[in-house]
């Protein structure tokens, strides 16, 4: 099926320090939860959406190296694995993009998610993309992006997921200033990146799903350092409103914030208790746990 969104690009070059030392080497979208590395969650959702090319903005180091590797794996390794069991089989397929599907591009210097942003603008073109952080963990039906896609369908312009968070918690994310809201729809009249609680117009926080339109490489291509003297997508987002329409979804689902400690070992918890192989297993050592 092509959708509206043919491509999609998954920034990954970030620093990671939340996990240091574990992302000492290893890219933060490796980690697993149960068995699968988070940047397979996150093609699984785009590929659920119709979106058929991924472009991974990766920094200069090895942690580029091993996500290349990890989604183009050397034919003789694939059969080597695959071999072993029509299970394992399976499992090596799923992760696998069909020939020429995955695109990477080089952020050089981590100047922030919008820069990130900035380097896919060749490999995008003129055409609206989507845009997925994999260390927001979506577990939804239909995908996260998909829904996104589908509000775009109707009201083109940006589409950005939206969540509640905590009062004390919006100095963490890009917060809007919301308009008319029509079911889990809401229009988005202005956007402040980390906000102080005291400060935000609402607690309705971006989350790492967009859909956005392409005029938005030319307000990143400003360069304009935002919080933390990063150039913020969100700041270029907010440039558009008033442009083109703009809006925030609460997507119908669940999500982990695999890029702290504790949404990552929520998200382990809540995977391995949807997995009838392990549930039971996970339960009974969970039970011992609490009584130590
Ligand atoms: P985060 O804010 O989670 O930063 O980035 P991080 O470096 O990954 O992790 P911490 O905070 O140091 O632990 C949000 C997303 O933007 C990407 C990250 O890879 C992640 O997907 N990103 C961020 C880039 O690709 N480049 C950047 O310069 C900054």
């Amino acid at each position: 099926m092509a959708g509206a969104i043919r491509k999609a690009v998954f920034p990954v070059a970030g620093l990671g320090t939340r996990f240091l030392p574990a992302t000492r080497a290893l890219p933060k979208e490796l980690l697993p939860i149960i068995d699968r590395p988070l940047i397979d969650y996150a093609i699984a959702e785009a590929r659920a959406a119709g979106i058929e090319t991924m472009i991974f903005v990766t920094g200069l180091d090895s942690n580029a190296s091993q996500l290349r590797s990890h989604l183009n794996l050397p034919a003789d390794r694939m059969a080597a694995l695959a071999g072993k069991s029509a299970e394992l089989g399976r499992a090596m397929a799923a992760a696998d993009l069909p020939p020429g599907a995955a695109q990477f591009v080089t952020q050089e210097e981590p100047l922030g998610l919008g820069h990130a942003v900035w380097c896919a603008r060749e490999l995008v073109g003129d055409e609206p993309f989507a845009v997925l952080l994999p260390d927001d963990l979506m577990d939804c039906d239909p995908s996260a992006i998909a829904q996104l896609v589908a509000v775009f369908e109707e009201t083109g312009g940006g589409v950005v997921a939206v969540e509640d968070v905590p009062k004390e918690d919006t100095q963490r994310y890009g917060v809007i200033d919301p308009g008319a809201v029509e079911g889990r729809r809401v229009e988005v009249r202005g956007l402040v990146e980390k906000p102080r609680p005291e400060d935000a117009p609402s607690t309705l926080s971006v989350i790492g799903r967009y859909v956005l339109p392409p005029e938005i490489f030319d307000e990143l291509a400003r360069f304009e350092r935002g919080a933390g003297g990063e150039i913020q997508l969100t700041d270029a987002m907010a440039k558009l409103i008033g442009v083109t329409p703009f809006h925030g979804l609460r997507t119908v689902g669940r999500r982990f914030d695999c890029g702290s400690k504790a949404g990552f070992i929520a998200a382990q918890i809540g995977f391995a208790l949807k997995d009838t192989e392990i549930r039971d297993d996970v339960l009974r050592q969970m039970e011992t746990e609490l009584r130590v």
